[in-house]
């Protein structure tokens, strides 16, 4: 058991909560400040205070939708700015990016200037995914390898953080009401994350492996890991050398080899499936306040149980955290989602029948925060690295990033039609997006997904090969276990 580094980890944390925090606050504090945003939309239109309700419910679900375009943008263009300046600089660049995203925003709550808001959206996403990219690439890369696992739950764990401090500050008896108070207390962390990223070193494997300075190198390894001893240093820059000649000897498989290759192309489908489960999250971050006013609810119960869904759902993460070792991924996954599908369902069906018995949308309240919990526990966060237990280390990449891309522009279609026809054509809107869908993807799960804890990848390569390819090898199985037996036989 090796000493966890206190200081390497308490600098992580508090990166991440400050680099991350535009993204999980800008995002969840729309949820709860709906009725100031309303006004703000209504007062900054061309026609003051005449704004219709389906203009609202358009424009407002065509700001928000914006994050999918910069965040997808932002995940693309990251890995080729992390290699050419570096992941300490990717990050600075980041931070003050979503510094000034909040600057924009602030000004054009001032100004009264909707447009001017969604761009400071479009900024604030293209800044998160490559702030949040360097930031994984630069602890990733410094820390060592019994403290990898800590330093990427760092960065899940400070989403939900700040996503439940935007819900909180953003009710109306906080700062709700104060949309200028509510923007500019987020360049608070947004200035400490810019300052602080300026002090930091460039990860010792990027000093190393793209820049060739091994002196520098050993010095960020004793910034970050605290390694004074010369002998140890060597041994990691050696491990390092080695890498690098793996790394060469390596190709890279490109978007062709993954559709061409069978084992892979599932790998791929089934990370892609698991990523689309988590799609329902956004409406409910985005809208759940305004849902539950829909079904019948005053606006403090609405914006109490939004935010409370937000706390549980923090809680549920840290829990999440010691389930994902315990127990088998597979059936982890299954379950959570399953859980998460009937709880969007049940979250329908209630707000569809409390039409007839009022008493019903409690059970709106309930699937809330039962969709939440299951989203935090396990679903979500597995979510994020199955495609890269999936497929073959020479794919990784490519998958990861073709995921990614794909399921952001299915939630930016989802979460843009969702708030307007959820206005219109009622709860049953959620049952079509994401109920009948996700229940696909499940069945997909279910009968292809194989276990990925604590296996090798080429296990789960041949787990994934199609019936053909496995019926061929459950038959040299059979025969190599017969001549097993004979021998064991023999030897008695
Ligand atoms: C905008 O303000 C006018 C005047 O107060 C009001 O009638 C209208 O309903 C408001 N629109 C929205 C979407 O709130």
């Amino acid at each position: 058991m090796h000493d966890i580094n206190w200081r390497l980890l308490a600098l992580s944390a508090l990166l991440a909560v400050t680099a991350i925090f535009q993204m999980g606050y800008t995002n969840a504090y729309p949820n709860t400040a709906i009725g100031s945003f309303r006004l703000f939309l209504n007062q900054s239109s061309e026609n003051p205070m005449t704004m219709s309700k389906s203009e609202f419910e358009w424009a407002w679900s065509a700001l928000l939708a914006v994050y999918f375009i910069g965040f997808a943008t932002g995940s693309i263009i990251s890995a080729s700015i992390a290699d050419r300046i570096g992941r300490k600089w990717t990050l600075f660049l980041g931070t003050c990016g979503s510094l000034l995203s909040a600057l924009i925003a602030l000004f054009s709550i001032i100004l009264k200037m909707s447009m001017m808001f969604g761009f400071s959206r479009l900024v604030m996403s293209l800044s998160a995914a490559i702030s949040m990219n360097g930031l994984i690439l630069l602890f990733q890369e410094s820390s060592p390898n019994h403290m990898k696992g800590l330093i990427s739950f760092n960065a899940e764990m400070a989403f939900v953080l700040t996503n439940l401090i935007g819900g909180l500050l953003g009710m109306q008896s906080i700062l709700g009401q104060n949309l200028v108070g509510l923007i500019a207390v987020s360049i608070i962390p947004s200035s400490i994350a810019c300052f602080l990223s300026v002090f930091l070193k460039e990860s010792p494997k990027y000093l190393f492996l793209k820049k060739n300075d091994a002196t520098e190198a050993g010095r960020a390894l004793k910034f970050y890991q605290n390694i004074q001893d010369e002998e140890e240093k060597a041994n990691v820059l050696n491990d390092l050398k080695m890498e690098r000649e793996e790394m060469q000897n390596q190709r890279n498989g490109s978007i062709f080899d993954i559709i061409s290759n069978q084992p892979v192309r599932r790998g791929f489908l089934l990370g892609f499936a698991t990523m689309q489960l988590t799609a329902s999250v956004w409406p409910v971050v985005f809208y759940s306040t305004d849902f539950l006013m829909d079904a019948g609810f005053s606006y403090e119960i609405s914006e109490g149980a939004s935010t409370f869904m937000l706390f549980f759902s923090t809680l549920c993460t840290i829990i999440g955290m010691f389930l994902v070792e315990k127990f088998s991924r597979r059936w982890l996954l299954i379950g959570t989602a399953t859980i998460n599908i009937f709880a969007i369902l049940g979250f329908a069906l209630s707000a569809i029948l409390s039409i007839y018995w009022q008493p019903l949308a409690y059970g709106c309240i309930a699937c809330l925060i039962l969709h939440g919990a299951s989203y935090s526990v396990a679903m979500g966060p597995i979510g994020w690295f199955i495609t890269s237990e999936l497929v073959p280390i020479n794919f990784r990449a490519v998958s990861q990033s073709l995921v990614l891309g794909l399921n952001h522009t299915v939630a930016l279609i989802l979460s843009f039609l969702t708030f307007p026809l959820y206005k219109t054509a009622g709860p049953i809107t959620l049952v079509i997006f994401f109920v009948i869908p996700g229940a696909v993807c499940i069945l997909m799960l279910i009968l292809y997904l194989p276990e990925t804890k604590d296996r090798h990848i080429n296990d789960i390569v041949e787990e994934l090969k199609d019936a053909k390819a496995k019926r061929k090898r459950s038959r040299a199985e059979a025969n190599e276990e017969e001549s097993h037996g004979m021998n064991k036989l023999g030897e008695e």
